[in-house]
């Protein structure tokens, strides 16, 4: 069996995630290498993992000869960067959303992108292989809701990480490019049209430390297309109860509704709080499978000489929404595109 020789870059709360899945759940890959600016990542999985090149410069990393294809799951801000670097290097590429955090690097992304046609690059924007929105896309198709007109949607981190998020504030780009650019995408691809219009606000309710950076806690938008369709959106950092990512898609015909309750599973617990359903606790247990297949299709695209759906300029596009949307917020202004 053919397998694809990969290395990744960033082995943090979502990194080792990735590197866990090449290096032991994708029968066609193999984690040759990995790079970290923190030691004591790479010591992990070369300790626990043997894995054979560990790297704290990731431009020797994708010059290693034995490469392919690299994992980008970096700080936001290198994303673009590596990106360009990897592809000139010859190498497939898989970054972690968002594309970048200036438009004029994603365009920059682009151009690699399309200096290298015979590259695969795919970017995480891992809810379109979730198993529960890819059902509802096929339903759609098959006409099961009519047209689609109005997405009403909600990203909610737990509370329980909130340390985490305020010291990730800084460089995460702030909530619509971090939290809301999934939701972004999704709407997008759900609605199939292009932005006309948003309006966006929002504060920091519970922790005033995320105006220091100029982002809110929680923030909503309310978005309309080209073709009159909307879009309705909530990111937030303080779900009390769980990692809370909730989806309704309104059509002429119904109405399909992705995780109204996030459960974690199917069991309801009876004692002296009640009736209780446990939440999922956050991102890798809620997507842990959606993370897998969006990586099993770029190493199948890889060794079918295939692209896969997710481009380079829905990350582009999914930005520059974002973009737009967190000016509306800071400056409490609705904003029309001349479209
Ligand atoms: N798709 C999703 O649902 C999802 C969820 C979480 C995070 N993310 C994205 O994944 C990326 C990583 O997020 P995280 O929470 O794992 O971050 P993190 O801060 O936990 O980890 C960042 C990792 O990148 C490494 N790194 C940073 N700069 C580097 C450089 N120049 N060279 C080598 N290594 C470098 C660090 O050493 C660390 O291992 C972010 O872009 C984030 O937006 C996506």
């Amino acid at each position: 069996m053919r397998k694809i020789k990969a290395g990744i870059v960033g082995l943090g709360r979502l990194g080792m995630k990735h590197a866990e899945d090449m290096a032991f759940r994708i029968p066609n890959a193999e984690l040759i290498a990995a790079c970290s600016i923190r030691k004591e990542e790479l010591d992990y999985v070369q300790t626990h993992w043997g894995i054979k090149h560990v790297y704290s410069d990731y431009s020797e990393m994708i010059h290693n000869p034995e490469l392919e294809a690299v994992i980008i799951c970096s700080t936001s801000s290198e994303h673009c960067s590596q990106i360009v670097a990897a592809l000139d290097a010859g190498l497939h590429v898989f970054s972690e959303k968002p594309l970048g955090v200036t438009i004029e690097e994603c365009k920059q992304a682009e151009k690699a992108v399309e200096r290298h046609p015979d590259k695969v690059f795919m970017l995480g924007f891992m809810r379109r292989y979730d198993p529960s929105y890819a059902y509802a896309k096929q339903k759609i198709e098959e006409g099961a809701i009519g047209k689609p007109y109005i997405i009403k949607a909600a990203s909610i981190d737990p509370e329980k990480n909130i340390e985490g998020c305020i010291k990730f504030a800084a460089t995460s780009g702030g909530m619509f490019l971090d939290m809301a650019v999934h939701d972004i995408d999704l709407a997008r691809w759900f609605l199939g049209s292009e932005l006309k219009s948003v309006y966006a606000a929002g504060g920091s309710y519970l922790h005033p430390e995320f105006s220091q950076f100029g982002d809110g806690d929680n923030v909503c938008a309310l978005m309309q297309f080209a073709d009159g369709s909307m879009a309705q959106l909530h990111a937030g950092r303080t779900a009390p109860h769980g990692y809370h990512i909730e989806t309704e898609i309104i059509g002429t015909k119904g109405t399909l509704k992705i995780g109204t309750v996030p459960q974690k599973n199917l069991v309801t617990i009876l004692n002296e709080h009640g009736a209780v359903k446990e939440c999922v606790s956050g991102f890798p247990e809620r997507f842990s499978e959606a993370y897998l297949i969006e990586k099993q299709e770029f190493i199948s695209c890889i060794l079918e000489n295939r692209k896969p759906a997710v481009t380079v300029y829905d990350g582009t596009k999914s930005t520059e929404i974002a973009y737009i949307a967190t000016e509306s917020f800071k400056e409490n202004k609705l904003i029309v595109l001349d479209i």
